[in-house]
């Protein structure tokens, strides 16, 4: 026989008869059950068929498995990022045939041991192990909890462009099948009837079978991931090879989420479909949004958007007290000299920070307040920056002590911030309402970039102070958050505050599509290794080879992040009270209405905002 030879030329059909066909054109639109079975395109080697260019395809069986089997195994084949298809088949045994067909098997391996017995040799432990499945086998079907038996056979077709690519990629794939614990085979000589079992017409015309019972067949089947739906949980997509919903609960551990993906990869898409179903769920949400993208996600859930720019007129006071911070005054002092190390740009050093706690004492002392009484702390109206400012300026204690120089020049590196330009940002009381579940803090409109890491550190200290209480779950956001790890004193205030968030119900998202922001400080560092969820979408391949030891990616998983498309991605999560880590590859698929809410381009933010401004206008006229 010639290889290839195309199929057609070997089976008479009278359809055939004067009908041209073209290698080329694999399935015709107006192809019939008979063009499926016996497309025209159709030619094969030894190993590979084709149903024309740019299709070349093999076949293996799986003639037997490692025992003992497991899940996790078989997910792993399942998994690999190639065109794989399987075809699973099982087939109920009656249990009268089964019975009769296991005491024949034992018969004759009893035979046989009787025999070498008798020639004085040795049993073979190949035929004692046998024996002794098939008694296990016997004294299950006819034990108490007895399962159905089956015969099952599993075939693998592995698909690709060229037979090159088919080459390399049937490399791997075997790789994985024994890495796996399955024996497999390529289909040799067999490749019509194995195309034919690949159709889906349930039934394989090749077949290996195996005696198996109802849970081990059952472990092949992947309808359903039992552990990738958790009734407390959010949605995230849908598996990628199973088609089974991923539910997820992100409060389980420390609730730190980082999400890291090319731009336009669908970051900000994913968190806004769990921003809106934390909403939905009466949680706090909390987003921080440098582009202005956030506004028709937070106006549609009706929350409240806080124009943090100079002219939004949001005002917020740093020292006013917050009763029910469960750090207490501890918690008050390090915000405000972390607020202090923001605008100087630099830690603060035993004498300035002896010099500070002095004068903060001084002025809540002022107001009526004693710091070390929580009782005092809802005294009205509360100390301003201003206040801190005149005690740091002139506080004859300080004098005493000889910090009176230490104090003045504290002072002097507040003096922007309470009588010059920002004044009015930071030197009024709090106007900024914080009783809504949903708030969004705009950052759009800020140049000055140091005032922007300031105000972007205030949105932490309010969130913060309602967040850390413990009360109420609450998700919050740090989206673009390469600008913030551009910048020291806000890497710092972010690592302080997911420390802080850790395991009190606050579930932190940092959103970015530099990976390598997260490996430069040990800071970030910090907070990519003590996530207790990594999503990953789609990447360049160095950003990847970056984040493969931090996140243990296998192989396929670095090929797959590479590939892919927005909307899908792989979820990393940590499931601290089993102490594993699940890889769910993952894509959202959205209801087509809520990419009102979470579409992010910017002509359609601006022409919303147009829209909102109009319609002003026109309530006013
Ligand atoms: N789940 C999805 N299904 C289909 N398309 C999606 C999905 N997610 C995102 N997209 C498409 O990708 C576009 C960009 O998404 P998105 O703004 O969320 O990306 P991003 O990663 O946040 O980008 P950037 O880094 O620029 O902020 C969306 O406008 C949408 O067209
Ligand atoms: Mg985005």
């Amino acid at each position: 026989m010639k290889w290839p030879f195309r199929h057609k030329d070997r089976i008479w059909r009278p359809g055939n008869l004067g009908r041209k066909y073209d290698a080329g054109d694999g399935f015709r639109v107006d192809a019939s059950l008979s063009d499926v079975l016996e497309p025209p395109g159709f030619q094969q080697t030894l190993n590979t068929y084709s149903l024309g260019e740019g299709h070349v395809a093999r076949v293996w069986r799986i003639y037997d498995y490692l025992s003992p089997l497991n899940r996790s195994r078989i997910e792993e084949l399942y998994a690999l990022p190639f065109d794989l298809r399987f075809v699973l088949h099982a087939e109920r045994i009656d249990d009268f045939v089964a019975r009769q067909g296991l005491e024949h098997q034992r018969a004759m391996l009893e035979g046989q041991q009787h025999f070498s017995a008798s020639r004085g040799q040795l049993q073979s432990y190949v035929s004692q192990a046998k024996l002794e499945s098939v008694d296990t086998a016997l004294r299950e079907l006819d034990g108490p909890q007895r399962e159905s038996l089956f015969y099952f056979s599993a075939l693998v077709q592995l698909t690709c462009r060229t037979r090159e690519e088919l080459e390399r990629q049937s490399k791997e794939v075997e790789l994985a099948f024994k890495n796996a614990g399955f024996f497999a085979v390529t289909c040799d000589g067999l490749m019509e009837e194995a195309y034919r079992s690949m159709l889906p017409l349930g039934r394989p015309e090749i077949r290996s079978d195996r005696l198996m019972n109802a849970s081990g067949v059952a472990l092949f089947f992947p309808f359903y991931h039992a552990e990738y739906v958790d009734a407390d949980g959010f949605y995230f997509g849908v598996h990628r090879q199973s088609a089974t919903l991923v539910v997820q609960n992100i409060f389980k551990g420390n609730g730190n989420t980082v999400l890291v993906g090319r731009p336009g990869s669908g970051k900000s898409a994913l968190f806004k479909t769990i921003a809106i179903q934390a909403a939905c769920y009466d949680m706090d949400v909390y987003l921080l949004d440098l582009e202005g993208e956030y506004r028709p996600l937070v106006e549609a859930l009706h929350g409240t958007y806080v124009d943090m720019s100079p002219q939004g007129g949001a005002h917020i006071n740093a020292m006013r007290l917050d009763p029910d911070d469960p750090d207490g005054y501890a918690g008050q002092y390090a915000d405000i000299q972390a607020l202090i190390e923001v605008i100087n740009r630099n830690a603060l050093d035993p004498a300035q920070a002896s010099a500070l706690n002095t004068c903060l004492t001084e002025t809540y002392r002022q107001f009526g307040i004693d710091v070390e009484d929580q009782s005092t702390w809802r005294a009205e109206p509360q100390p301003l920056l201003e206040n801190l400012h005149t005690s740091l300026e002139s506080s004859p204690n300080l004098r005493e002590r000889g910090l009176h120089k230490v104090g003045y020049d504290l002072a002097l590196s507040l003096e922007p911030y309470v009588l010059g330009p920002y004044r009015e940002s930071l030197s009024r009381d709090t106007n900024v309402d914080l009783g809504n579940p949903v708030i969004g803090f705009g950052f759009n409109g800020i140049r000055d970039e140091h005032l922007k890491a300031i105000r972007v550190f205030q949105a932490l200290r309010l969130i913060a102070g309602r967040a850390l209480s413990g009360k109420r779950l609450s998700l919050i956001g740090v989206d673009e958050a390469w600008w913030y790890f551009g910048q020291p004193e806000a890497v710092a205030a972010l690592s302080a505050f997911s420390r802080r968030c850790r395991k009190r119900g606050a579930s932190i998202w940092f959103l970015t599509h530099q990976p390598e922001d997260f490996l430069n400080s040990p800071d970030t560092r910090q907070i990519l290794s003590s996530a207790q969820t990594v999503i990953l979408m789609n990447l360049a391949r160095s950003a990847v080879q970056d984040l493969r030891k931090v996140c243990e990616l296998s192989d396929r998983e670095v090929e797959d992040i590479v590939n892919l498309s927005p909307g899908s991605y792989v979820l990393i999560i940590r499931d601290s009270e089993h102490h594993v880590t699940h890889h769910i590859p993952v894509e959202l698929i959205v209801v087509p209405r809520w990419w009102e809410m979470l579409d992010t381009s910017y002509r359609k933010v601006e022409q919303a905002a147009r829209e909102r401004q109009d319609d002003g206008k026109e309530r006013r006229g």
